[in-house]
């Protein structure tokens, strides 16, 4: 058998070992929220809507798949069954990073295509890092008729990876990108957060979207140090910030730029929550990621179903109709986060 290439077998590693960290357990600090219910909710279970706006398209639901993989043969069959899921539910997909496919557009193409071929009228998301050029961004958007870009931050991530970048000039690059591709352009974090200075330089980078993908799920430095049996670099974690953390840094750009939140999604009252503090959609990839491993195409499609469900009740509880109303729910931070938000000055 030829021996795998690096990039493509990381890929596997990358998937494999998500699967194998994956907890129910979320670290992403919903649990230090208490979102008061409505005694007088003042509406009908059957009248609550769901659709969502997600970059001036409308959608059935809150929620995204978010960044996963492609490249790999594994992630062929993977892609496929994601998309098909994305177009049943009709929620927005995004590819894991296109970078393989720059390198070897023959051997990686089909993992990639696979995401539109089956989701053909869906919303799908390519996928660069914050290194690609302009000219490779669009590639990128082209090969799967993408609705918009994201371009990932992961410093955390390469720094933990023995073979990892070790230059991150990334601003003019990210400002290259967004005033030259065609389709709205995400950038996003890999499960570390975004803190409020980055959103200030993104913002004037000319960025309008941004999913601050925090710690609390999916562990790249965990992940990493698996990979790299000398050296354990997993205590990078600490340098993160929770997705709920994220989120109450991202408030005072809320009505200047469209905030997505991900990390640690586990449970529909997360998606509440996250929609509470503010995102406008929600993405997981670890919890689609661990159902469809464990489980077929259509048990993983009950889970959703039942998830949907509950995010009805939910938002019936609350005496929310619909996404906007979820802003207006009474919440109760914990001490831990009031102090977090005292010493970081956040308003
Ligand atoms: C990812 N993620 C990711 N993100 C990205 O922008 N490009 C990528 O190629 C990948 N690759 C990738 C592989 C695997 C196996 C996983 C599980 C995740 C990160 C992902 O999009 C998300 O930001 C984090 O995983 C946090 O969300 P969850 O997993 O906690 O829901």
């Amino acid at each position: 058998m030829p021996k795998q290439d690096p990039q493509i077998q990381r890929k596997v590693e990358h998937l494999f070992l998500a699967e194998k960290f994956f907890t129910d357990e979320s670290f992403a600090n919903f649990d230090k929220i208490r979102l008061l219910h409505d005694a007088l909710p003042e509406l009908r279970l059957n009248d609550i809507d769901l659709t969502t706006d997600f970059l001036g398209t409308k959608v059935a639901l809150p929620i995204y798949f978010n960044a996963i993989t492609g490249g790999s043969r594994q992630s062929d069959r993977f892609n496929t069954e994601l998309a098909q899921l994305a177009q049943k539910l009709n929620i927005p997909v995004s590819s894991g990073s296109m970078g393989v496919y720059f390198r070897l557009p023959e051997e990686t193409k089909a993992s990639f295509t696979t995401l539109r071929s089956n989701n053909p009228k869906g919303f799908v998301i390519a996928n660069v890092s914050a290194k690609a050029n302009a000219q490779q961004s669009q590639q990128a958007v082209n090969l799967i008729k993408a609705n918009a870009l994201q371009i990932h931050l992961n410093a955390l991530q390469e720094l933990a990876m023995p073979e990892g970048d070790q230059e991150f000039m990334w601003l003019d690059n990210i400002k290259d990108i967004v005033k030259n591709v065609s389709v709205p352009v995400i950038v996003k974090e890999v499960g570390f957060g975004i803190s409020q200075i980055n959103l200030r330089q993104l913002y004037q980078a000319g960025v309008r979207y941004v999913d601050i993908s925090g710690f609390g799920g999916t562990n790249f430095a965990q992940i990493e140090s698996a990979r790299n049996h000398d050296l354990d670099l997993s205590y990078l974690d600490q340098l993160s910030l929770s997705t709920v953390e994220s989120l109450l840094e991202s408030r005072p750009y809320q009505n200047k730029m469209t905030i997505l939140a991900s990390g640690g999604i586990r449970t529909p009252m997360d998606v509440i929550k996250a929609l509470r503090l503010g995102a406008s959609s929600v993405g997981m990839s670890g919890l689609v990621l661990h159902h469809l491993q464990k489980s077929s195409l259509s048990e993983t499609e009950t889970f959703f179903e039942k998830f949907i469900q509950q995010l009805q009740l939910i938002m019936a509880a609350i005496g929310a109709k619909n996404i906007n109303d979820i802003k207006k729910a009474p919440i109760v931070l914990d001490e831990s986060l009031v102090n977090y938000i005292k010493q970081r000055n956040l308003k």
